[in-house]
């Protein structure tokens, strides 16, 4: 294969600017100088992450960490700043402020060594079309040192776990989008990184290839690779993740694990009441409760949202009847993870 089908900048990241073949890791580590003080099992690090684009306020102070073999979902809507803060991270790009860290080193300062141990899966494929899959493979390979025997272990590996290999032959421009998907997961493992990058894989998959995308991805934070993830879809994440933080127009509103946010967000209900007598007159009573929003009456169901605990919808209740109201009904909605990202984000798009 020519390695002049591949852009030389493009080879290692997907993207700018370009790194030389990696020497050996001992070689690097003893030039390293500056490995900054993390959690022992902290493996990602934003530290008060800003970048701007002019007046625009692309990630704006964000700060969280990731465990080592743990997956990390980022969500947020179009324009909240998940790919400028994952370019920064894959050292495609440099923050305005802060800094980002792989396993304790600076994307700032050592991003030879970040490069090493992070595989970057970027949203969009790149136009290799004239080379088939294994080549392709290949040539990231070579692009990070990997020589001999290790390099033929490692390929066979990469389109095993990812099931590329029965089109190891084929050209990329006869790739679905699925498989493309694959091929870039693969390439994206081919140096065994200890962190992936993934921004959007499951963008444009039907839903059988996104199960299977979920089972590489757990599988991968099982063998202890610490993954981030990004997609706009709070519950396409929620099942593969330990940990979502949420962002919008550059800005982290929320992390934690999916069930702490939830229960955070779950304090918002919406609770339907039917009273059989004088429906109005206590939908005006409730009306004037604190944490009763946007009530509504249809017929004898009162709808309202409520921001409470459970036992402050219990004490709701127990109020209506103390005050002579006949309930003959209640049911409560949690919101579902996807009223949840709506609440969170507020739908504003930069
Ligand atoms: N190179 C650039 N020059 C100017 N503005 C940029 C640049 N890159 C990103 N931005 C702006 O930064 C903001 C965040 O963009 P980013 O691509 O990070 O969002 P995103 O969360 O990945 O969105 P999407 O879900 O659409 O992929 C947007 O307002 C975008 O227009
Ligand atoms: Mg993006």
């Amino acid at each position: 294969m020519s390695q002049e089908k591949f852009s030389k900048s493009d080879a290692l990241m997907g993207g700018e600017p370009s790194a030389e073949p990696l020497q050996d890791d001992s070689l690097l580590r003893s030039a390293v100088t500056n490995r900054v003080h993390v959690a022992e099992d902290d493996c990602i690090e934003m530290r008060r992450l800003h970048r701007f684009f002019g007046e625009t306020r692309a990630v704006d102070d964000v700060s969280f960490s990731v465990k080592r073999g743990h997956v990390f979902g980022y969500i947020g809507p179009n324009g909240a700043g998940k790919t400028t803060s994952m370019r920064i991270l894959a050292t495609l790009d440099l923050p305005s402020y802060g800094d980002a860290l792989v396993d304790g080193f600076s994307v700032v300062n050592d991003p030879e060594y970040v490069r090493r141990r992070l595989g970057f899966m970027p949203d969009a494929f790149g136009t290799y079309r004239d080379v088939n899959c294994q080549e392709y493979l290949d040539f990231f390979a070579r692009a990070y040192g990997l020589v001999g025997r290790e390099r033929n272990a490692r390929l066979k590996w990469v389109l095993h776990f990812t099931g590329t290999k029965g089109m190891a032959e084929k050209p990329i421009r006869g790739l679905s989008k699925g498989m493309k998907q694959r091929l870039c997961l693969g390439r994206a493992l081919i140096h065994d990184p200890t962190v992936m990058i993934l921004d959007e894989p499951a963008a444009g998959l039907d839903p059988r290839a996104r199960i299977d995308l979920r089972r590489m991805i757990r599988e991968l934070a099982d063998r202890g690779k610490t993954v981030l993830i990004s997609s706009h879809i709070l519950t396409e994440l929620a099942e593969m993740c330990d940990t979502v933080g949420i962002i919008e127009q550059g800005r982290l509103l929320a992390t934690g694990s999916v069930e702490e946010i939830q229960h955070e967000q779950a304090t918002h209900r919406e609770l339907t009441i039917r009273i059989l007598n004088d429906t109005n007159q206590a939908a005006q009573e409730l009306q004037a409760r604190p944490g009763v929003q946007q009530l509504i009456v249809d017929g004898q169901l009162i709808r309202f949202e409520f921001e409470g605990e459970v036992e402050d919808q219990a004490a709701i209740v127990a109020w209506l009847v103390s005050r002579g109201f006949d309930v003959a009904e209640v049911s409560s909605h949690k919101k579902s993870l996807e009223d949840v990202f709506l609440h969170v984000t507020e739908g504003l798009v930069q």
